[in-house]
Order: structure tokens, then C-alpha cells, then sequence
């Protein structure tokens, strides 16, 4: 039998109004769609047609206040979780990629929650594990100080440890429902956890059946190296900021060469790099729309989502014109993104307000502006050249955007072979050729 060819795979990166950080204020944007679900459902029937892999929904669990905070619209959005199960309800086909943070969360009520998505949605579940970015949270859930670095890492692996535990409390056919012999479920079926760690006591079992995918589909975003081990041995795709085609080939390169150490083929996991993408029938047009979304990024407003990305810093006493200040490297936020965009700012010299700027649509992820061909192109060149097995796809503005890659972008990726014309599958785990895991308390 011939192997089908290898195509790539397409996440649909959601965020309230878009990505450009002044989206909000251009006319073509609904300023209000951070929180209207008509304006979700359809950018998920959008995504849906156009037959992407899956929706990503990121999250924070703390509103930015202040100043220049008031200026965004970062504010106020849906729980990732609470709108996807309702995307579930007007979809058939595509994946739905939630963020829960293993740093302000009890595994219990993670396993309990992607289960229960993965069932409404007939195996179309993922969770996006992160362990928190944003310093905020803690003072959400009674802490003064954000969990360092190194200790959030250590709770996310056992934090994994035990939801996979939970979704095998009970085998695939555990539950019987038998009227005729009053059996409702078999108890030899029944895996009761109960885990004693260093971080965690969960007794179990779950209170939801094992998830039609076994495990909701494990995606993963932290980038440094010991971001990278924990994805090596857990992650089934990594979501990654890379901002040249040479640093994501390395990455590429060297998260895969982790995974034999823990028993694992390189096609186990897929490395989704996100890449910012405005379209344009030439390519002067979609230059004019990025700039008309430049023209609305105060400076102020493009320094403080500089701070943020870099790691939680406050840069407003530091002069607009001047170079990036030194700065620790971050304990609370994204180590990986801290150096991307330092070096960013190193390589053409830019001031903060220049950075700022470069950084208010993308934040640091790959830009690509130009016409479809162009577009594909390139994704093309990342995917046969060692450095993405599919892309998550950050667009300006919602739901033009999408609309524009939709209309543009996929039919030119379908008509080079490099993108389905079809589901191939019913779950998400079958689109993404992930295998569906065996329950680790079940003799093969
Ligand atoms: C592309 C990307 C997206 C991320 N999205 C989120 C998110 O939505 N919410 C969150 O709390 N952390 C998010 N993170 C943070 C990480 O998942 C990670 O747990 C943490 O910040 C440490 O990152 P590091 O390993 O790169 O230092 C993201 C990281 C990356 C690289």
C-alpha cells in the first residue's frame, strides 16, 4: 500500500477582536467580539469549512488593570473551556484546543472537564497545558508571588501525571449498563488512582468515562529547555514562537531528537509553530492593511504588550526612544519568548517603541504579509525544510482574517497536495494521525 503523502496540519489561533493588539479600533473589527458568541460560532464554522485541524483558544486567569491596560482589549474574554464546549455544540468536525494552567488548577477538575469536552464533542478535545505566563494569576489564588520557573515545571509533570491516571480510571468498556442484569458497570474495569506525590493526593476514580479519545489530545507551548523535556515526554504537539526559519529548524531538530529517550517516534508529536498572517490580493495590498492596523498602536499601548510578552516587566519609566533595557531573565513568564524578542530587538538595534511596534500584531511569532502564493510558499518552505509539521495560525483581525486566509491561503495549500481536501478522521487524535493511547492500567 502507498503512504498517503505527509500534509500539514492548521490550528486556528482565536483571540476576542484578533491578534493585533489595536484591533479593537479598526473599523472592520466588531469591538465587542471578545465576549459574543455568535461572533465564536462563526469563526468556528469559518475554520470548520476551510478544514482546519483545530480552534486554539489561549487563556490568562487575571484581567489587566491600569493605565495603558485600559487601552487594550485584553480585559475581558470567555473561559476557554465554557466556550468551546458550546463551539462543540454548532461543529462537527474540528478540534477544540483549550489552555488550563497546571500552576492555579487541581488535576481532578482538569481530567473531570476535558473529559466531559471530549465526550460532548465525540472525541475532539485538547488541552493546551501551560503553567501560567502571566505573574497576576497568583494574587487570583491566595499567593503573593507567581510559582518560580523550575517549581511550575515540576507541578506540571505531575499534574500530567495525574490527569492522564484519572481519564484511565475506568477501561474503554467499563460501563456495561446492562437493564437485564442490574449491572451498571464492571468493577474489574474500575482503576482507582489513588496517587501520593509531592505535589498532589488524589484518590479517584473519575466521575466521567474514559474519553472517547483516550486522552483528550495533550498540547503543549512552553519553549525553554525545560519546557522542551516536559513536551518530549508528554506533548503531542508543541506550540512554539519562532521568529526565522533557521531558529525553528533548530528547535524542530532538537525537540525531536528528544523523543527517543522516552521511547517515542518523531511522528508522535507535531511542532505547530504560530505565524502571523495578513493577506492580500498583491502584495502592496495586505502591506496597506497591516499598516492600517499599525496606525492605531499608541506607543505606550505597544511598550506594555512588549513587557508583558518579555516576562512581566514594567517598561513605562524606561524612554520610548531608547534601547531595550537589560532585564533579568524572567522567573513568571516565557523564558523562550524573553530571549526571541530580545534578540529581535538586538539585531536591527530597535528602540523599545520600535519593538513594541514590531511586536503588536505577532508578538514575536513569524510574519508572513503578502498574497496567498507568497503565504504558501514560505509555509511550504518551513514544512519541508525541518522546521514545522503544520502551522497555528494568528490572523490581525477576527473574523476578516480568517476569513481572508480561508478564501486565500488554504485552497492554494490544497492545490500543491500539501493540505487535506477532506477529514481524514472523526476525533481530533485521527486528524492529526495521533495514536489514540492504550489505558495504562489495562493489560495489552
Ligand atoms: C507560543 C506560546 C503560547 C503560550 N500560551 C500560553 C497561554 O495561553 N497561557 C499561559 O498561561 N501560558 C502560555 N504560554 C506559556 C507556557 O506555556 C509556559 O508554561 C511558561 O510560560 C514557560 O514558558 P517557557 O518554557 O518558554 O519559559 C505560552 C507559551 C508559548 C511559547
Amino acid at each position: 500500500m502507498t503512504q498517503p503523502a505527509r500534509q500539514l496540519k492548521l490550528g486556528a489561533f482565536l483571540m476576542a477582536t484578533g491578534h493585533h493588539v489595536a484591533a479593537w479600533r479598526h473599523p472592520y473589527v466588531p469591538a465587542d467580539a471578545g465576549l459574543d458568541f455568535a461572533a465564536y460560532k462563526q469563526l468556528a464554522q469559518i475554520a470548520e469549512s476551510a478544514l482546519f485541524d483545530a480552534l486554539f483558544v489561549a487563556d490568562s486567569i487575571a484581567a489587566p488593570t491600569g493605565a495603558i491596560a485600559s487601552r487594550m482589549a485584553r480585559s475581558d474574554h470567555f473561559e476557554p473551556l465554557t466556550l468551546l464546549s458550546a463551539l462543540s455544540a454548532v461543529t462537527q468536525h474540528i478540534g477544540l484546543i483549550a489552555t488550563a494552567s497546571t500552576s492555579y488548577n487541581d488535576p481532578y477538575h482538569v481530567a473531570r472537564k476535558y473529559a466531559s469536552l471530549d465526550h460532548l464533542s465525540g472525541g475532539r478535545a485538547g488541552w493546551n497545558l501551560v503553567t501560567s505566563d502571566n505573574a497576576a494569576e497568583a494574587q487570583n489564588f491566595g499567593r503573593d508571588q507567581h510559582i518560580g520557573h523550575a517549581e511550575r515545571y515540576s507541578r506540571a509533570r505531575e499534574f500530567h501525571q495525574v490527569v492522564t491516571g484519572l481519564w484511565d480510571s475506568w477501561q474503554d468498556d467499563a460501563f456495561v449498563r446492562d437493564k437485564a442484569s442490574g449491572q451498571y458497570y464492571d468493577p474489574a474495569k474500575l482503576h482507582v488512582l489513588n496517587h501520593r506525590g509531592e505535589h498532589f493526593r488524589v484518590q479517584g476514580p473519575l466521575n466521567v468515562a474514559r474519553p472517547p479519545q483516550g486522552y483528550p489530545v495533550i498540547v503543549q507551548a512552553g519553549s525553554s529547555p525545560i519546557g522542551r523535556e516536559l513536551a518530549a515526554q508528554t506533548a503531542e504537539v508543541v506550540f512554539t514562537a519562532q521568529s526565522s526559519l533557521a531558529s525553528a529548524q533548530a528547535f524542530y531538530a532538537d525537540l525531536k531528537g528528544r523523543l527517543a529517550q522516552y521511547g517515542r517516534s518523531p511522528e508522535s508529536l507535531k511542532i505547530m509553530p504560530g505565524v502571523f498572517v495578513v493577506v492580500g490580493q498583491s502584495e502592496s495590498e495586505a502591506r496597506d492593511k497591516f499598516e492600517s492596523f499599525q496606525a492605531l498602536v499608541e506607543p505606550e499601548v505597544g511598550v506594555a504588550l512588549l513587557g508583558r510578552m518579555l516576562g512581566n516587566f514594567d517598561l513605562s519609566h524606561y524612554p520610548l526612544d531608547g534601547p531595550l533595557p537589560e532585564l533579568p531573565l524572567t522567573e513568571s513568564g516565557q523564558q523562550s519568548r524573553q530571549k526571541l524578542l530580545t534578540d529581535l530587538a538586538g539585531k536591527d538595534n530597535l528602540t523599545l517603541a520600535e519593538l513594541g511596534r514590531k511586536i503588536a500584531g505577532g508578538r514575536g511569532h513569524y510574519s508572513l504579509i503578502g498574497t496567498p502564493s507568497q503565504i504558501a510558499d514560505e509555509l511550504q518552505a518551513w514544512f519541508e525544510e525541518g522546521a514545522a509539521d503544520g502551522f497555528n495560525v494568528l490572523v490581525p483581525h477576527l473574523p476578516g482574517g480568517l476569513q481572508d486566509f480561508a478564501e486565500g491561503v488554504v485552497p492554494e495549500l490544497q492545490r500543491r497536495g500539501l493540505f487535506r481536501t477532506e477529514y481524514e478522521g472523526r476525533t481530533l487524535r485521527e486528524n492529526l494521525g495521533l495514536a489514540r493511547p492504550n489505558n495504562q492500567f489495562q493489560p495489552q
